[in-house]
């Protein structure tokens, strides 16, 4: 009997001679085919991008997936006893993936002695719940630093070698150039996507890894270590300057900026490190994520060298083997960093969408998906939200899911937008009205509700998406919106609403219409408003006059 993929099969009648007898050359055919076709087996059914219009989006199972997600406290996932009662209620509050730490001290106590006890018992309640994980590997560095790794790295200083600062003091922060810390690590990531491929690799309840967690150097621009300096004194890489012949300061200067750049490349040389080998074991998703910068700061008060928005072509070129680099989000000008980061060589995916409970997310959500392509969205620290009485929060998610069919028809095809005042990084608020063409008709939406008293309304938190689902049909969703309209191209110059429904779709994604809107729901056929202070679904159909 032979076992291919774990299931005991019989040798076909071909790789046998003809007295019966197994013919050694014809064996070894068969099972280089064998292995090749599960390899081609395994490809496609590995969660994986694959473009859609101007963007990628995700396949989970075979089919395409939209991440309504959050992502648990740092501390959470370590306990299982501390996550039980959390599992359900992050169901029952419309997420589908969880992102959640998977971290190198507690996998690998013991120098090659692995525990997947934390892995499993998190793979086992997220099934056992309809979730989906993205599991955030706290490797080498966490938030900078390195406090995530195993004791027996933390205490052999001369093999794992820290970051200096220039008189020499260690950091609690590992060395990039610390060649037997990135095999450790590497060694240790590959054993966890080996243990995924199988003990998952059928039912695919992970669907992407964080590499890290927002690498950056701190409080200094680079590590001064010995190795450090004497990197920063070889030739710039071709990949970032094709004509350049010198070292970093010969080439871009001294100054704080070119010691970030040189940190930011052996940082992603460094992650390209653990990518390339993980993905030759279990090929998934694989994404950096990073802590913007508050502006007016130098390299060094923010977290140095991490796929900061300036330094995004760099790690591309540095890490080619990542499909994207993802934001957190934390900082008031939400729109504007997220934009950033959606480019046609990297898909939007946002890991930290703020904290979970503050009453912009909603917002934003609906923004991420609606005007970015986000694949996915995720407010930190999810396990804290409260759901009673149930909150902001839980409803969009629970619009966002009902939508999600037609979000992930639209993204990518010029047929949807999403909508939400734009807000400066001083917290101004621009709630002036946005158009946006989608389909054959273009909408034009304000954020100030005419029929709520201004000083009842918050417009930062009104915000929501527009899809085309017909030639004149639209799905209009969100709070505190009202959506003006005219036509595009040839035909009658003007638009009117032929109809107007509320109502929800079921968990078989059917349409139940609620009331009819008219009168004074449509201000006698003008425009369409989704009241603010309750996320809604409106279908609606347009028609031209003239
Ligand atoms: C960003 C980090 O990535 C998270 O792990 C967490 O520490 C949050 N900051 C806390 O706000």
């Amino acid at each position: 009997m032979l076992r291919v993929a774990g299931r005991a099969r019989r040798l076909p009648l071909r790789v046998l001679t003809t007295q019966g007898r197994p013919s050694p050359r014809k064996v070894v055919a068969y099972l280089a085919g064998a292995v090749l076709a599960l390899c081609s087996f395994a490809a496609e059914a590995v969660p994986h991008l694959e473009p859609q219009g101007t963007t990628q989006r995700l396949i989970v199972n075979g089919q395409p997936m939209l991440l309504i997600g959050g992502e648990l406290g740092n501390s959470s996932s370590s306990s299982a006893t501390y996550m039980a009662p959390h599992w359900s209620r992050l169901h029952q509050m419309h997420l589908n993936t969880v992102l959640t730490p998977v971290s190198w001290e507690l996998i690998e106590p013991t120098e090659g002695h692995f525990d997947w006890s934390s892995v499993d018992s998190q793979l086992e309640a997220a099934r056992a719940n309809q979730l989906k994980l993205v599991i955030l590997w706290f490797g080498a560095w966490k938030n900078s630093m390195s406090t995530y790794v195993p004791a027996w790295v933390k205490r052999d200083q001369s093999r794992f070698p820290r970051a200096q600062l220039p008189n020499g003091q260690g950091l609690d922060i590992l060395s990039a150039f610390g060649t037997s810390t990135r095999d450790a690590d590497k060694k240790a990531f590959c054993a966890l996507l080996a243990h995924l491929a199988k003990v998952d690799g059928r039912t695919e309840t992970v669907v992407m890894m964080q590499v890290e967690n927002e690498i950056g150097m701190l409080p200094v621009a680079r590590d001064y270590s010995a190795a450090a300096t004497a990197a920063f004194q070889d030739p710039v890489p071709s990949a970032l300057h094709p004509r350049a012949s010198g070292d970093w300061t010969h080439v871009f200067g001294e100054s704080d900026a070119t010691a970030e750049m040189f940190t930011a490349w052996h940082y992603a040389r460094y992650v390209q490190a653990l990518v390339e080998a993980g993905k030759t074991i279990y090929p998934l998703p694989m994404y950096v994520n990073v802590a913007l910068n508050a502006p007016n700061r130098a390299p060094g008060e923010y977290p140095s060298g991490g796929p900061l928005p300036h330094l995004i072509d760099i790690w591309k070129a540095g890490a080619p083997g990542l499909d994207f680099l993802s934001p957190d989000i934390y900082f008031s000008n939400f729109t504007d960093l997220a934009t950033r980061y959606h480019r046609a060589d990297n898909p939007l995916f946002i890991p930290e969408a703020n904290r979970a409970d503050k009453s912009e997310v909603p917002a934003n959500a609906f923004y991420a998906f609606g005007k970015l392509d986000s694949i996915g969205f995720s407010p930190f620290s999810i396990e804290s939200v409260d759901t009673k009485p149930p909150g902001a929060l839980v409803d969009a998610y629970s619009v966002l899911q009902q939508l999600s069919p037609a979000i992930l028809a639209a993204r990518g095809l010029g047929k949807m937008s999403g909508f939400r005042p734009r807000v400066l990084e001083d917290g101004t608020v621009i709630s002036t009205p946005v158009s946006e063409d989608i389909g054959n008709y273009r909408f034009t939406v304000s954020f100030i509700d005419m029929w709520t008293p201004v000083a009842n309304q918050t417009p930062v938190n009104h915000g929501g998406i527009i899809i085309q689902v017909g030639p004149e049909d639209y799905l209009i969703a969100g709070q505190g919106l009202i959506a003006n309209f005219a036509p595009l191209g040839e035909g009658p110059p003007l638009a009117g609403i032929d109809s107007a429904w509320e109502g929800t779709f079921n968990s078989a994604g059917a349409w139940v219409p609620g009331r009819l809107l008219n009168g004074d729901q449509t201000h006698q056929g003008r425009h369409i408003r989704l009241a603010p202070g309750e996320f809604q679904i409106q279908r609606v159909r347009l028609y031209r006059y003239r």
